[in-house]
């Protein structure tokens, strides 16, 4: 089963020409970050609206901070790119792959060298003082106080979107645009249960897009908005797509 989708995704990946991604959580599972929904997810521990509403920051960002951003920092400041974000890279690279929208704030895939990305909810790679407005890069944050704070004395938020908060408006433009326009849409590692986000297939798939789910479990939109779904882990799952890509595809152009 696996392998005829593995081919089946190749297939229409050597016959596209514009190709966008929408990544989740679990494209960085493999590197080590956990997800925030099924197996191993943070939400099965704490309560998102506890830890990860903005009005919960907003009344104890001390809280928020001891027990989500500081654990987040420590485990994005190790992480690094695994086969899938690579995947994107190699794709981007053939020419077929023009834009990543992705949920996540861990910075892999620009890590990876992808370059049209689409930080759908923000990044933690920056800190904003919640007075002053000063930006301070993450790894520069002294952890020593809790929360920490700027050389003013104010509160350092991530520029991540908090449950509560407005998606950027060129982000979420600059998204359903690209949605709009792929002609095969890649959805990996993403539980499609956040919305503005999840949404994007269901744009692609109405503009005529082939909506390809790479997951590691069903979600809302398998056997709805995704025409087909591998089932499986990412990095595995897109070095199978790739190696039936170069060896049947790109061998039958070159002869
Ligand atoms: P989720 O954690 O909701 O979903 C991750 C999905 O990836 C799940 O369906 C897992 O089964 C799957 N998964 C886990 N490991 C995998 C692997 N190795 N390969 C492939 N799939 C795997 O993550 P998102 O959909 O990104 O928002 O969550 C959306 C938003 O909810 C996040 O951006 C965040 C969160 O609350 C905010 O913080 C605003």
């Amino acid at each position: 089963m696996i392998p005829d989708l593995c081919h089946r995704a190749a297939r229409d990946i050597a016959g596209a020409h514009h190709i966008v991604a929408l990544t989740g959580a679990g494209i960085s599972v493999e590197s080590g970050i956990p997800p925030f929904r099924g197996p191993g997810g943070i939400w099965e521990k704490l309560d998102p609206m506890e830890y990860a509403h903005i009005d919960a920051f907003m009344r104890d960002p001390g809280r928020v901070w001891r027990v989500l951003i500081a654990d987040m920092k420590t485990l994005l400041d190790q992480a690094r790119p695994n086969d899938a974000h690579m995947g994107l890279v190699r794709l981007e690279r053939m020419g077929k792959l023009k834009t990543i929208i992705t949920q996540n704030v861990d910075g892999l895939h620009q890590a990876a060298g992808s370059h049209d990305v689409i930080e759908f909810h923000g990044n933690f790679a920056w800190q904003r003082c919640l007075a002053c407005g000063r930006r301070i890069s993450t790894t520069d944050v002294e952890m020593a106080e809790m929360p920490p704070r700027c050389s003013c004395g104010g509160i350092l938020r991530p520029e991540c979107v908090f449950f509560g908060e407005m998606i950027e408006p060129v982000n979420l433009s600059r998204s359903r645009d690209a949605a709009a326009r792929c002609d095969v849409m890649l959805v990996v590692g993403t539980s499609a249960m956040v919305q503005p986000a999840a949404l994007m297939p269901t744009i692609a798939r109405q503009a005529g897009a082939t909506v390809i789910e790479i997951n590691f479990e069903p979600t809302p939109l398998t056997g709805q908005v995704a025409h087909y779904s591998l089932l499986g882990e990412a990095g595995a799952t897109f070095n199978a797509i790739l190696a039936a890509l170069e060896r049947e595809f790109q061998g039958d152009r070159k002869g």
